[in-house]
């Protein structure tokens, strides 16, 4: 008989609801194993966490810490004291991390000193820009993980130049896209988003903006602002805007700006299943995202991620992803090619596992390395 096993799966922001439901799916085929869910509460807005576990059918977590908003230090150490309680009180076998988030080096951090395995989905990645915060969360808990979960196959170099051993390197590709690939497929799926926003299909763009590099700084924020003012002249733009960059454009006064933009639509931030919808049906992507630059392979539509580098070169080499970062004169160049092609080039290629059997896989390692 099989031993009993114990496995905490850590979530905080916003991304990780999207990569966590299909690995806690898929284990409940391996009845050996308990899963716990820690929500941190890094985000705590409904529409940034709570939509999200009803949208993936994510089990109400086992235990919330309740952190929220605040400075890095702030969220990191008190995230910390809290996992330390709850890891001392369960005594996993083993947690499992995903993305590069503060939730996520945290975590990693206190199983790390407590001796207890960790395993990081979607490791590797690297922008070699360390004024990321996403950067030091990367380098660092991989450093400490103990099996390395990789999306595409530059993770793994990234991750031997570290001095990481290639037996921790499992490339099993992206779980995500099997979240997409569930949502997309889905009965339930609510193509009544753009009747709700009164567009139509492929006649619109949809924007997502949050990076500090984007919203902290007032002249870049009102930058690119000039340049949706300039794109909305020629196609819709859907904006679910982020706390971050809602905060910042009150806090610097900026909201004169869309005073004369007729052409676009802002929302409160999207449930999964509905932004699901919309981005595949949109005629193209703007994007600071990490998550959206990947969906937007998968799916095909055209991306400019509004950034001067990315950690996900797929994106780029087989993908849809042009990166512009926030250069007006390259960003408007891009959006009137994409607008002016009438038939899509199909020159883009799927990655290798983004295949939608990614969790499959996984949590097949881990079933084989807990035994
Ligand atoms: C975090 C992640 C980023 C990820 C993003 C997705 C880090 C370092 N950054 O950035 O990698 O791409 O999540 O959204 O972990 N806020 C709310 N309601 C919420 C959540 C946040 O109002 O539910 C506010 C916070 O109070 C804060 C701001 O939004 O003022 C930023 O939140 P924070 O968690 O610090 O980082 P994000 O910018 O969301």
């Amino acid at each position: 008989m099989n031993k009993k096993i114990k496995i905490i799966f850590v979530v905080g922001a916003r991304p990780n609801f999207i990569k966590i439901a299909p690995l806690l799916k898929e284990i409940k085929n391996y009845s050996h194993i308990k899963s716990i869910l820690v929500h941190t509460g890094q985000h705590y807005d409904d529409k940034m966490s709570a939509v999200f576990f009803k949208d993936l059918n994510i089990k109400k977590p086992d235990y919330n810490l309740n952190i929220g908003g605040g400075s890095h230090g702030f969220q990191t150490g008190n995230i910390m004291i809290a996992f330390e309680k709850i890891c001392l009180k369960e005594k996993p076998n083993l947690i499992v991390v995903v993305g590069d988030v503060n939730s996520t080096l945290a975590c990693a951090l206190v199983a790390v000193k407590l001796c207890i395995k960790i395993a990081h989905i979607e490791a590797g990645l690297r922008s070699f820009d360390k004024s990321m915060p996403e950067e030091i969360n990367r380098i660092l808990t991989d450093q400490i993980s103990d099996y390395l979960f990789i999306t595409e196959e530059s993770a793994k170099n990234n991750l031997l130049k570290e001095g990481i051993s290639s037996k921790k390197i499992f490339f099993t590709g992206n779980v995500m896209i099997d979240t997409l690939f569930n949502q997309i497929k889905s009965k339930n799926n609510n193509i009544k988003i753009l009747q709700k926003l009164g567009i139509i299909k492929k006649q619109y763009s949809i924007l997502t903006l949050h990076r500090p590099s984007n919203v902290d700084n007032k002249e870049t924020l009102k930058t690119m602002l000039s340049v949706l003012n300039n794109i909305q002249q020629h196609i819709k733009i859907v904006w679910p805007i982020h706390p971050r960059a809602k905060n910042n454009i009150n806090k610097f006064k900026l909201q004169y700006m869309f005073n004369k933009m007729k052409n676009i639509i802002i929302i409160e931030p999207l449930g999964y299943s509905e932004m699901a919808i919309l981005v595949n049906n949109s005629k193209f992507v703007m994007t600071d995202s990490g998550g959206l630059q990947e969906e937007t392979t998968a799916l095909g539509i055209p991306c400019l991620t509004l950034r001067e580098n990315t950690e996900r070169p797929i994106t780029i080499i087989q993908g849809t992803n042009i990166l512009v970062g926030s250069n007006k004169n390259k960003i408007i160049k891009t959006v009137m090619e994409i607008i002016n092609t009438k038939k899509k080039k199909n020159v883009f290629k799927k990655p290798k596992y983004w295949d939608g059997k990614t969790a499959k896989r996984i949590i097949a390692i881990l079933n084989k390395v807990t035994l």
